[in-house]
């Protein structure tokens, strides 16, 4: 199922900022990749590079990295002594990312950590500025409750695939359960205040209060 229409996607990215050329090449070199599907793009990544600055976002956080275009999209927000810890467990798909962090002007914000990302957020302290968990959907709750109280008041976790192609309306696998319950934990989190946002697949942006 299109979340949105087609037309009207393609209208909306292209009446949205840009973004550098370097994102634009590795989004083309992604889309070759067999699980090109996963890449988030450049309407999300200019979104997520928005939120990040409307929260003064200096320390973030990514689950599930790819091949690096969300998180060189909200590298991009951050100051120059600002820092993204991006975890993922795909050394292929991360080799990609490397190779872009190492061009961009914005790469050495960036520190890539390859291991299972709940054993990366244990070892982090906080407090996070901001959140962006898009990686296996079967840890998505596990997810959001190892770093809801790693965001400091007024910081944001954005999580990604909400909507899950529309597979939330009627949830019919054990990963659509797991999405869905998410949206529903979210939305009645009193930590928190939420809003799902029909961007490309679904988008939850959290504000912590
Ligand atoms: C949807 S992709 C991320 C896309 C990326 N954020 C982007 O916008 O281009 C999901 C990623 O999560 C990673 N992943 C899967 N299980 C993981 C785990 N347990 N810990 C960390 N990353 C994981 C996958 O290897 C994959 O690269």
């Amino acid at each position: 199922m299109d979340i949105v229409n087609p037309a009207i996607e393609a209208y909306a990215e292209e009446h949205s900022a840009a973004g550098p050329a370097l994102l634009a090449e590795l989004a083309e070199e992604t889309r070759r990749h067999a699980r090109a599907r996963m890449l988030s793009g450049r309407h999300e990544g200019r979104f997520l590079k928005l939120v990040l600055q409307l929260c003064s976002a200096r320390h973030a956080v990514e689950i599930g990295t790819f091949t690096g275009y969300s998180a060189l999209s909200m590298a991009e927000a951050l100051p120059d002594d600002g820092t993204l810890v991006t975890c993922d467990v795909d050394p292929e798909a991360t080799a990609i990312a490397r190779r872009y962090f190492a061009r961009s002007p914005h790469g050495h914000k960036i520190r890539l950590v390859l291991a299972p990302a709940l054993e990366t957020i244990a070892t982090l302290p906080g407090p996070f500025d901001a959140v962006f968990i898009d990686a296996d959907k079967m840890n998505y709750g596990r997810y959001y409750q190892a770093v809801v109280d790693k965001v400091r008041p007024g910081g944001v976790i954005l999580v990604d695939n909400t909507l899950w192609s529309g597979g939330v309306l009627a949830p019919a696998d054990d990963e659509t359960r797991e999405i869905d319950a998410l949206n529903k934990t979210m939305a009645s989190d009193p930590r928190i205040e939420m809003v799902l946002l029909p961007l490309r697949d679904g988008v939850n942006v959290a504000r912590r209060r």
